[in-house]
């Protein structure tokens, strides 16, 4: 990447959450972004000097529309955050719908793939550029009643550190961020998921989630952005291949609400 050419960023599944607090730490940071997502009203109200496009990241033909403008728009790739994941239904192994499973992988594990694949070469021929998957710490640890979601995330790990072997030698890196349960909409969802099947409160499963954790926690989607802001810029030139967690040290995954 040329010093003073602008950091060219795509972020998946960028129009809230994790994914919009990274598009705002890099267009602060004088980056060119391009935001892409489901939701088209979302979309719709982000930053009009921003790039977005609406794409399914789980949809081979989408991504393959997406990279294709990009290319021509752009010409390259500094940084991927392939960031788009759904939690998946909620249930023991036993009472897991295959339907469930099938949505939640795909849009995880095949989301991240298809982001990876078609970065690849845009990368590998520039001699450059820094992928940043985002797994969980579901990604580190079991997750009881989230078999699907804790499945794909280690699956990204995987894929990660495979990419990261395999692009290397072109200097381009891989890493996964591996956040805890961080505070917003959708960790609120989780929690009265879990109220619901575990006939408890979401006050209950809040506080067990946070006790997990050494520094007794939730994490902020900003704390994410920044950890992906240091691994694309300079401090994280020689790292590669590592999940790294953001999440006040998980020491009991499960604290049995
Ligand atoms: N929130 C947490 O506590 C937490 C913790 C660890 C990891 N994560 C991971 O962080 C990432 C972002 O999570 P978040 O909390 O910001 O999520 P979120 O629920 O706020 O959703 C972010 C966006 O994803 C979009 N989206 C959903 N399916 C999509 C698809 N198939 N293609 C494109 N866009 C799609 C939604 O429209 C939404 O705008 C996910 O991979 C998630 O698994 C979240």
């Amino acid at each position: 990447m040329v010093a003073d050419v602008k950091k060219r960023v795509l972020i998946t599944a960028g129009a809230s959450g994790i994914g919009l607090a990274m598009a705002k730490a890099f267009a602060e940071e004088g980056a060119s972004v391009w935001v892409t997502d489901l939701d088209q009203d979302a979309l719709g109200q982000l930053d009009p000097s921003w790039r977005s496009s609406k794409a399914d990241a789980s949809s081979e033909s989408d991504m393959a529309a997406l990279f294709q403008e990009l290319k021509q728009e752009w010409g390259g790739l500094d940084v991927l955050c392939a960031n788009a994941g759904i939690a998946g239904p909620t249930a023991l192994i036993e009472d897991m719908p295959l339907d469930g499973w099938r949505q939640c992988v795909a849009v995880n594990l095949e989301g991240a793939f298809l982001a990876a694949k078609f970065s690849a070469p845009l990368m590998k021929a520039q001699r450059s550029g820094c992928m940043i998957f985002t797994s969980s710490t579901a990604g580190l640890y079991g997750y009881p009643n989230r078999s699907p979601y804790s499945a794909a995330k280690w699956g990204i790990i995987g894929l990660m550190k495979t990419v990261a072997m395999e692009l290397g030698p072109f200097g381009v890196r891989a890493n996964a961020i591996c956040p805890g349960s961080v505070e917003g909409p959708r960790m609120e969802r989780v929690l009265a998921k879990e109220a619901a099947l575990k006939g408890t409160t979401r006050d209950a499963i809040y506080e067990g989630y946070a006790s997990g954790t050494s520094m007794r926690t939730f994490v902020e989607a900003r704390d994410v952005a920044a950890m992906a802001q240091f691994l694309a810029g300079e401090g994280g030139r020689y790292v590669s291949g590592q999940a790294i967690a953001v999440d006040g040290h998980t020491e009991n995954p499960d604290p049995k609400v």
